[in-house]
């Protein structure tokens, strides 16, 4: 894969609305690639796509840029899986690169970072004991498997195979089958943890290769450590595996375990060197009740969802619920304006939360609850807006979004105005 020029990443959905022309590639009798077609406009094809359309890189090589008459910076070629790969013709000044994505299959999960890992990126998934590691994990592991044909690999340090299969079964996930079936392998690496960290590595590259597997875990991170106590080897440990990870050409999730009440992730390298990290929480409400809760704290190359989001573990595993805005725009700018004096504030509140979202052209009382569930209740809320986040947390397109807040600036100014 190569990077274009100018290296700029843009979300898929805006790079494919700036493409004009693009061509269907072929295969000459030997399986290279020797002519490329126009095909249909490169919106409908997306379409009938798969939503994990997880799309690539860079210009054609020179002979194609030279057959197409086209520069380096004016093309783009987008691989569809594996299957065939398109030539898009851009302004000069759109030229980009698209990052390759790896979805997860979670339920939600893809959206809050544009579909999917990059590829080839190496993520720490930290959190408390208990918290959903394993099963989250797993599931990408065992999505990956059964839904994206993609193989993958599950390092057991911190505990057995046996508890680990056992626990998976509970959610209906079959491990031991995928095993059977080569799809999946589980290493038991608990019992030879002090075998030395190369030794286990080359354990996991052999399996890795042997399976061609694209997708990689370790349980944990944390347990690889827990026998070193020098500072040094830790940090000898970390490059030894970053480097690994990088030459295993995989998307790998590291799982950090953290202490209950600490708030550090890592111990001050690996969080610098990992391309992603996701922290999951668990904590208790001020009704005393238990809740879970995923943010979002690094992703490279990736506009990812800023909010944290709710989930739960229930018998099919991890689940996202809508993210939940910690502090609502609205109620910030609200509190700040009963501090300026009640006289005068007391006008501008009675003014504010009037219009129901309902009164707002094209939103029905449907679509007012699924607004409203990122903390926008009222017409003047969804006024003031930013229509990206509605597309990104809702999964309605930019120009729906953008109509909404446009609409619902009507409907405010319109009640004014009466
Ligand atoms: N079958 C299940 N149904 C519902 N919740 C479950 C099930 N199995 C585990 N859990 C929940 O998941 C938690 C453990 O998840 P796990 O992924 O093992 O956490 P971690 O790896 O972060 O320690 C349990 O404490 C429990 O709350
Ligand atoms: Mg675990």
């Amino acid at each position: 894969m190569r990077k274009n020029e100018n290296g700029r990443n843009l979300h898929i959905k805006t790079a494919l609305n700036q493409i004009c022309i693009h061509f269907k590639k072929q295969n000459d009798k030997n399986g290279k690639y020797t002519a490329f077609q126009p095909r249909k406009t490169l919106r409908k094809t997306t379409k009938t796509a798969s939503p994990h359309f997880s799309a690539a890189v860079c210009a054609a090589t020179p002979s194609h840029r030279k057959k197409q008459r086209l520069t380096a910076s004016s093309c783009l070629t987008l691989l569809y899986g594996s299957e065939f790969c398109i030539i898009a013709r851009v302004p000069r000044r759109t030229a980009f690169m698209l990052i390759q994505r790896i979805p997860t299959g979670i339920p939600k999960f893809d959206e809050l970072i544009e579909g999917g890992f990059p590829v080839n990126s190496m993520i720490l998934l930290v959190g408390y004991p208990g918290a959903g590691k394993t099963t989250f994990s797993a599931q990408f592991l065992y999505n990956g498997a059964t839904k994206h044909r993609a193989r993958g690999v599950y390092v057991c340090f911190a505990e057995t195979k046996e508890t680990f299969l056992r626990n998976m079964l509970r959610f209906g996930w079959d491990f031991e089958r995928l095993e059977q079936e080569g799809r999946v392998a589980i290493l038991d690496l608990s019992v030879t943890r002090e075998a030395g960290l190369q030794k286990n590595l080359d354990t996991i590259m052999e399996t890795m290769a042997s399976l061609n597997a694209s997708r990689l875990v370790i349980d944990s991170f944390s347990a690889i450590g827990m026998g070193l106590k020098e500072s040094i080897d830790i940090r000898i440990m970390i490059h030894l595996l970053y480097k690994f990870l990088k030459k295993a050409n995989c998307v790998s999730i590291l799982i950090i375990d953290q202490p209950w009440g600490s708030s550090s992730i890592g111990e001050g390298i690996s969080e610098f060197l990992a391309d992603g990290i996701i922290h999951l929480e668990t904590y208790f409400d001020e009704h005393e009740m238990f809740r879970r809760r995923l943010r979002i704290l690094k992703m490279r190359g990736t506009n990812h969802a800023k909010m944290p989001c709710a989930y739960d573990i229930n018998s099919r595993g991890f689940v996202l619920f809508t993210p939940e805005p910690s502090v609502p725009k609205v109620e910030r700018k609200r509190t700040a304006k009963r501090k300026e004096g009640a006289g005068a504030s007391s006008r501008r509140t009675a003014r504010r939360g009037t219009v129901d979202l309902t009164e707002v052209k094209g939103i029905g009382p449907k679509r007012a609850e699924k607004i409203k569930t990122l903390g926008i209740r009222f017409a003047e809320d969804l006024a003031e807006s930013n229509p990206e986040d509605i597309v990104r947390f809702l999964g309605v397109s930019e120009k729906v979004a953008s109509t909404w807040v446009r609409n619902a600036k009507a409907a405010v100014s319109k009640k004014k105005f009466f």
